[in-house]
C-alpha cells in the first residue's frame, strides 16, 4: 500500500453524505473491492442542472475546499421515460413534495412504465483531482409501493434484472447487485485502487 504526503489515509475515502442508507450501500460495495469509507457530514451547497454529474462534481469541490480531504460525493435521480425523464435532478425536491404517491398518480393509467435510475459519483481530492463515475439501473415504476427496505423511490421501483421485486423488498446486498450507485461506485472503486497504485 502506498503511504506518504501523498496518499496519507490509504485505501481509506470519505464519502460526504447524510444518507445513512446511502453510505450503508457504498460501505458494502467498497469493501468489496478493497476500499474503506468513512461517512463525513459536510454542510455543501447543492447547486440546480439539468446533469446530475454537474451537481455532484459542484458539491465535491465546495467539499475539498472545506475538509481538505479526498473523498466522494454522489447526486442520483429517478428518470422516468413516460414523463420525459422526469423527476431526474429534481428527485430530492418531488421525493418531498409529492412522494411515492404523486408519482404513481402522474403514471395513473399509463401503460409505459419504464424507468431508470442513474448515479453520479464524483472523486475529488485536495491535489484538485476530479473524475466522475456514472452508474445505471434500468427498470419499471411499480404500480404500488411494495417493501420497506432502503429508501425514496425504493418501494416503486423494480429493476429490470429482478422484475418481481422493488428495490425496497431487497436487502442491502441484493439492491447492490443492480443498483445504479452500486455500479457508480465499483467504477470508482477499481479506478481509485490503481490511482493509489494498489
Ligand atoms: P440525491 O439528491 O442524490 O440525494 O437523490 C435524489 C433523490 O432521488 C433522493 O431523495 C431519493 O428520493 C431518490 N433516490 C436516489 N437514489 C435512490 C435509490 O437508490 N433508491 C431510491 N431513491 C433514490
Amino acid at each position: 500500500m502506498q503511504s506518504g504526503r501523498k496518499f496519507p489515509y490509504g485505501k481509506l475515502i470519505f464519502f460526504v453524505t447524510g444518507n445513512i442508507h446511502k453510505f450503508n450501500e457504498a460501505r458494502r460495495i467498497l469493501a468489496e473491492h478493497g476500499v474503506s469509507v468513512a461517512m463525513l457530514k459536510v454542510k455543501t451547497v447543492e447547486i440546480q442542472d439539468n446533469e446530475i454529474e454537474n451537481i455532484a462534481k459542484m458539491s465535491a469541490l465546495n467539499a475539498v475546499r472545506e475538509v481538505n480531504l479526498p473523498l466522494i460525493v454522489e447526486d442520483a435521480g429517478l428518470f422516468i421515460e413516460a414523463l420525459n425523464g422526469f423527476p431526474g435532478p429534481f428527485s430530492s425536491y418531488v421525493y418531498r413534495t409529492i412522494g411515492l404517491s404523486g408519482i404513481l398518480k402522474l403514471l395513473d393509467g399509463v401503460e409505459n412504465r419504464r424507468a431508470q435510475f442513474k448515479s453520479a459519483v464524483v472523486f475529488c481530492d485536495p491535489s484538485g483531482e476530479l473524475r466522475c463515475f456514472v452508474g445505471i439501473s434500468n427498470g419499471r415504476i411499480a404500480e404500488k409501493p411494495r417493501g420497506t427496505s432502503g429508501f425514496g423511490f425504493d418501494p416503486i421501483f423494480e429493476p429490470e434484472e429482478q422484475p418481481a421485486k422493488t428495490f425496497g423488498e431487497m436487502s442491502i446486498e441484493e439492491k447492490n447487485l443492480f443498483s445504479h450507485r452500486a455500479r457508480a461506485l465499483k467504477k470508482f472503486a477499481e479506478w481509485y485502487r490503481n490511482f493509489l497504485g494498489a
